[in-house]
């Protein structure tokens, strides 16, 4: 049998490695059937285990095997897999599941490869090359909500967490910033400032309560209401004493929403609503000819299987609207900007509109029609936030909490705690400033990611900001008390980097050691499955495993301490590469 010599690939991914093997097993053994593809999953008794056994047997039983049933599928599997340094043993369980023990020495050997490399050598590789999310994605004039918040969390980690398997992100800011509410706001802005020119933020102060008064105005004056359907039409016919106007409303909403993401350190690219307006008509005239259009009510329409009611795609006044945009915006995306994977993040609220326009665009023959091939899109929605009485999270006066007041405050509880502690007489303002706004947005962000996005979560800065449970702030403390066990040895960890062996001999040693191995895989099952509370998990048994290796296993001082050594330094790098990829900031002393 031929040895395959591990993958340079895939060192830092067992099981996509042992994948590549088992195919080989699989295609020697039933060569008529070469779609069987590997089923590798981390194992109850073994490392990993092979599942194909059971599922091959229903296959090939009525095509005369040889074969006598599974546990003889899985054994002809062992016998044919070719012999690998990874795979230290094999054996069958059951009705023929095929357990997998990995070497000691290929995982050390791993480890120590990733200690030189980095551990980018570890990203996974998906089949895409570039994707969209479109994530966080406010309203102009209006205020950014604890919705728009976790858009803006959980899209901001799926985008780090593609970009780091290799997809080009296109990181899109689908602000809400045309329709007929900027016809009232522009005309309120000229009623209150005549001379749009020398408007500043400071002047409207308040962006959202501007949009309030403008309102009002608009639903009492039948005078007001009239100019800002006039405002509209001449906004929307080009006017540029009107666009000029738009524009300064749109500046002034995106220097506030610029502030909350500076200090979530998000990176975003803004093409709003506007942008994709010249291309409606024609998107529409391309669903029309395909016959997909219908007059319903004065309105044009698509009907779409499954649904009661269409999908509205030009109102009965001639005007576009979400549902066109979105559309335009897709062809746009997959078209103009080639995107293979289109993700967008919102709350579960608006599962509906994305699935009929989805629709749509399949019928429309833009997709194909299962929506695991690409390309591919997927509405990433999440449940909603909610406050301590189980309703919808506000502050007391009900209105929608405001983004950079929660932020302030996880802050400020997250310095007051450091100072109870005595930090503000150990380190200086800067420092403690800098820690306490690492752990408190870490904190927030963490809360918000580690739970299934699918279900809703109470927010409360005690629970997040518990140093204890499975929390950011647990987890940070695990990082710097491994960052201080490394710097009190008084060794030069990067010198020992380049020489050092790992021995994995110690049952703690080897289960830390086969944890930090699976980082590969999580990232991608979290991006495949779109799920970043995987990843949450992995860094809680990260730091749980460190924990178990810490309390059996003497560090310094001990004969093992090179080795040692250089596990706590490999475990403290991937707990960095998952707070990197969380949007959490590492602290180093805490
Ligand atoms: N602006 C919308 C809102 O605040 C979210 C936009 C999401 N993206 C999209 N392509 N529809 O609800």
């Amino acid at each position: 049998m031929a040895t395959i010599v591990a993958n340079k690939e895939f060192t830092g991914n067992p099981r996509r490695q042992l994948a590549k093997l088992f195919d080989v097993s699989l295609k020697l053994i039933v060569p008529d059937e070469p779609n069987v593809e590997p089923l590798i999953e981390p194992g109850k008794f073994g490392d990993y285990q092979c599942n194909n056994a059971m599922g091959l047997w229903s296959i090939i039983k009525g095509k005369g095997t040889q074969f006598k049933g599974p546990p003889a599928v899985g054994q002809a599997l062992i016998k044919s897999l070719p012999t690998s340094e990874m795979v230290e043993s094999c054996s069958i369980a059951g009705p023929g599941f095929v357990n997998v023990v990995l070497s000691a020495k290929w995982m050390a050997k791993s480890i120590e490869n990733m200690l030189i490399d980095g551990i980018d050598t570890w990203a996974p590789t998906l089949s895409v090359k570039r994707a969209v999310v479109d994530f966080s994605s406010p309203n102009i004039a209006k205020e950014m909500h604890v919705g728009h918040l976790r858009s803006t969390i959980i899209g901001d980690t799926l985008a780090r967490m593609l970009e780091y398997s290799k997809v080009e992100v296109l990181r899109r800011n689908h602000v809400g910033d045309w329709g007929t509410q900027f016809g009232m706001l522009i005309e309120f802005l000229f009623e209150k400032f005549p001379d749009t020119d020398s408007v500043t933020e400071t002047a409207i102060g308040d962006l959202q309560m501007f949009y309030k008064k403008s309102k009002l105005k608009f639903d009492l004056d039948p005078e007001f209401k009239e100019k800002a359907q006039q405002a509209v039409v001449r906004l929307q016919g080009g006017d540029p004493v009107y666009l000029k106007a738009w524009a300064k409303i749109c500046e002034i909403s995106r220097n506030e929403f610029a502030k909350v993401y500076q200090r979530l350190r998000v990176e975003l690219e803004e093409k709003g609503e506007s942008f994709y307006n010249p291309y409606i008509a024609n998107v529409i005239e391309e669903l029309s000819s395909k016959g997909l259009v219908e007059e319903s009510k004065g309105a044009r329409v698509i009907f779409i299987e499954g649904f009661k009611a269409p999908l509205i795609v030009v109102k009965s006044d001639g005007g576009f609207n979400y549902a066109s945009t979105d559309l335009t915006a897709l062809w746009y995306r997959l078209n103009e900007e080639k995107a293979e994977w289109i993700i967008y993040l919102t709350d579960l609220g608006q599962q509906q509109h994305f699935h009929m326009f989805f629709k749509a665009a399949r019928k429309a023959g833009w997709l194909p029609d299962d929506d695991k091939t690409y390309p591919r899109v997927n509405h990433v929605g999440f449940g909603l936030v909610l406050g301590d009485d189980n309703k919808r999270f506000r502050t007391r006066s009900t209105e929608v909490v405001r983004l950079v007041d929660l932020l302030d405050e996880a802050k400020d509880r997250s310095k007051a705690a450091l100072i109870e502690r005595g930090k503000d007489k150990e380190w200086t303002p800067e420092e403690l400033d800098q820690t306490a706004e690492a752990v408190g947005y870490g904190a927030l962000k963490y809360a918000d990611l580690k739970t299934n996005r699918l279900t809703g979560y109470t927010f409360s800065f005690d629970q997040m900001l518990n140093d204890k449970g499975d929390t950011a702030v647990y987890l940070l403390y695990a990082h710097a008390r491994i960052c201080s066990i490394i710097r009190k040895s008084g060794k030069d960890i990067d010198e020992l980097k380049k020489t050092g062996k790992i021995a994995l001999d110690h049952a703690a040693e080897r289960a830390l050691g086969l944890h930090m191995l699976q980082f590969a895989e999580t990232v991608e099952e979290a991006c495949t499955t779109l799920l970043p509370n995987v990843l949450c998990k992995y860094l809680y048994y990260l730091s749980e495993e460190f924990t178990k290796f810490y309390s059996s296993c003497q560090v310094n001082g001990s004969a093992e301490e090179t080795s040692r050594l250089l596990l706590c330094e490999a475990t403290a790098i991937v707990m960095r590469k998952c707070f990197y990829l969380l949007g959490i900031t590492p602290v180093y002393k805490l």
